[in-house]
C-alpha cells in the first residue's frame, strides 16, 4: 500500500518508519525543510531508540522517503495520514486544530483517486465532521478504528505482531464501495 504521512514529527516519523518496515511504500512529508534535510541525511530530529536503524533500513530498501513536497506523494497514495501538531492554544488551552484543517484542505486539493484519509493527530470529537466539511473528502476513518483492529495495541512490539494495514484498509474500502452501490 502507498502511504503518505503529513507531518514527520514524533507520530508521523515513527509511524511512517514502522509502516515502511511492514513493507508499505511510505512518503513522510513535512513543511519544515530543516527536518526533512536532516532526515535525508540520516539524522533523526527526535530521540527514539532504534529509529535511526529502522529508517536507514527502509530508506535503503526504497520503501521510505522524506520530502517537503506533498503533491506527488498524495496524488499517488492509497492512504494519507494526518499527523500534524495540535498544540494547546494560549488563549483558552483548547487544541489548535488549524494545522489539521490546513492539512485536510491541502489533501483534498491533491487527491486524484479513491484515497483513505486517517486523522492520526489527537483531536476532539466532531473534528471529523469539520474536516469533511472543509475538504469535501467523502471517507474518513479514525485512529481508534485502526487501533480497534490491533494496530496500536502494543506499539512497542515488533511490526510483525501487529495487524497489517491492508486488513483494515481493504475491509473498509470494500464496505464503502458496497455502500456506494446501494
Ligand atoms: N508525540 C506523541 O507521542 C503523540 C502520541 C499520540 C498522539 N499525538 C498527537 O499526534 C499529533 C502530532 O504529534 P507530534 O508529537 O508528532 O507533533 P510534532 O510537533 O512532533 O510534529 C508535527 C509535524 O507536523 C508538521 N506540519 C504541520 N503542518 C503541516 C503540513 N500542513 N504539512 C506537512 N507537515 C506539517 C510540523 O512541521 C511538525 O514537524 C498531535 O495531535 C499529538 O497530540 C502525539
Amino acid at each position: 500500500m502507498r502511504v503518505t504521512m503529513i507531518g514527520s514529527g514524533y507520530v508521523g516519523l515513527v509511524s511512517g518508519a514502522c509502516f515502511a518496515d511492514f513493507g508499505h511504500d511510505v512518503t513522510c512529508v513535512d513543511k519544515d525543510s530543516t527536518k526533512i534535510n536532516q532526515l535525508n541525511q540520516g539524522i533523526m530530529p527526535i530521540f527514539e531508540p532504534g529509529l535511526d536503524h529502522l529508517v536507514a533500513r527502509n530508506v535503503a530498501a526504497g520503501r521510505l522517503r522524506f520530502t517537503v513536497d506533498a503533491s506527488r506523494a498524495i496524488s499517488n497514495s492509497d492512504a494519507v495520514f494526518i499527523g500534524v501538531g495540535t498544540p494547546a492554544r494560549a488563549s483558552d488551552g483548547h487544541a489548535d486544530l488549524s494545522y489539521v484543517y490546513a492539512a485536510a484542505a491541502e489533501i483534498a486539493d491533491l487527491i486524484e483517486d479513491f484515497t483513505v484519509i486517517v486523522t492520526k493527530s489527537t483531536v476532539p470529537v466532531g473534528t471529523g465532521d469539520e474536516i469533511e466539511a472543509i475538504s469535501g473528502i467523502g471517507l474518513l476513518f479514525w485512529t481508534s478504528l485502526i487501533a480497534a483492529a490491533g494496530f496500536e495495541k502494543q506499539p512497542r512490539r515488533r511490526a510483525s505482531h501487529l495487524v497489517p494495514a491492508e486488513y483494515t484498509y481493504d475491509k473498509l474500502v470494500k464496505n464503502r464501495r458496497a455502500e456506494d452501490q446501494n
